[in-house]
């Protein structure tokens, strides 16, 4: 084998609580994340020439060692003596600097793609290892499913395949930087947890309505503080017949979820003109049953 096409899914959270903050500078979370359909493409050739030569269908978006596809085929490179080099093609639709994983999943995806391509014998926790170095949301989107993470979000527990739905995903045109809404976070000015447990126990259950009962992410106040626009977004998704809506990560992604695809595209039409966006996607929730 010569190449390899790779999905990269994005993420949502559908519970989010900061529970501490570490000397590291990193806070330690608690948060039910989810894979959606919405993905990226990578392509992946050998090649006889050394080094790593990315390309993508973004003019803006760095191509060198600021981007992590970048740093995760050196690392394989690296960590498995590669001799030749590689050309990589991105092609992105994940929405970037969004609340959605779309450089981890990237990342992570690059991992896995080098390992195949490759034929390395590395197990899972391995590849995991090096994507924590990379990014903290890396590890997740290697196992991808449905799970409990803790820690920076590393460590992770799966859990059973989320309800099936559609997901509305729309993106305000705004970047917002996770450092900086890490930064503005104060325990102090929590006035809402999520009960994490409670949503595990929907998830087995896979009682969807419970779950959009328990959603709660408290990273929301600070980033909707800053972007009034994103809890006008949450309206307009309630009003249109959404389960459930909220702000996925440090945002400002919002999603909402949708019992009918006809019920998301209503939403998705309105939303999209009312609030001038552009990054606006419906997808569905994906599950892995369990497979790597
Ligand atoms: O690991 P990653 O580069 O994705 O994290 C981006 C930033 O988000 C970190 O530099 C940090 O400011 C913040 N972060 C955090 N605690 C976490 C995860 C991320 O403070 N558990």
């Amino acid at each position: 084998m010569d190449r390899i096409n790779i999905f990269a899914r994005a993420k949502i959270n559908t519970a989010l609580d900061v529970v501490g903050k570490r000397e590291d500078g990193y806070h330690d979370l608690r948060m039910i994340m989810q894979t959606v359909n919405l993905c990226d493409n990578i392509t992946i050739s050998k090649s006889k020439e050394k080094g790593i030569r990315l390309q993508s269908n973004l003019s803006w978006l760095p191509c060198d060692s600021r981007n992590l596809v970048y740093r995760a085929a050196q690392e394989m490179i690296d960590a498995c003596g590669i001799k030749g080099g590689v050309d990589i093609e991105l092609k992105k639709r994940i929405p970037a600097a969004a609340g959605l994983a779309g450089g981890s999943a990237d990342c992570a995806a690059t991992l896995i793609g080098m390992r195949s391509l490759y034929g390395i014998n590395m197990p899972n926790e391995q590849l995991m290892k090096i994507g924590e170095s990379l990014g903290a949301d890396v590890p997740f989107c290697i196992m991808r499913g449905t799970a409990l993470a803790e820690g920076k979000g590393e460590i992770l527990t799966p859990l059973p395949p989320f309800p099936d739905t559609f997901v509305l995903l729309a993106k305000p045109p705004i970047n917002v930087s996770t450092p900086v809404i890490f930064k503005e976070f104060s325990q102090a000015e929590v006035k809402e947890r999520p009960d994490i447990e409670k949503m595990i126990a929907y998830i087995k259950q896979g009682d969807l309505k419970g779950i959009c009962e328990t959603m709660c992410n408290v990273l929301e106040t600070v980033t909707v503080n800053k972007y009034p626009v994103i809890s006008d977004i949450k309206r307009s998704m309630m009003e249109y017949g959404a389960d459930g809506s909220m702000m996925s990560g440090s945002g400002p992604t919002v999603f909402g979820f949708y019992d009918s695809y006809e019920k998301g595209l209503e939403a998705l039409k309105f939303i999209r003109s009312r609030y001038h966006i552009k990054e606006i996607h419906l997808t569905t929730v994906f599950n892995n049953k369990g497979k790597m």
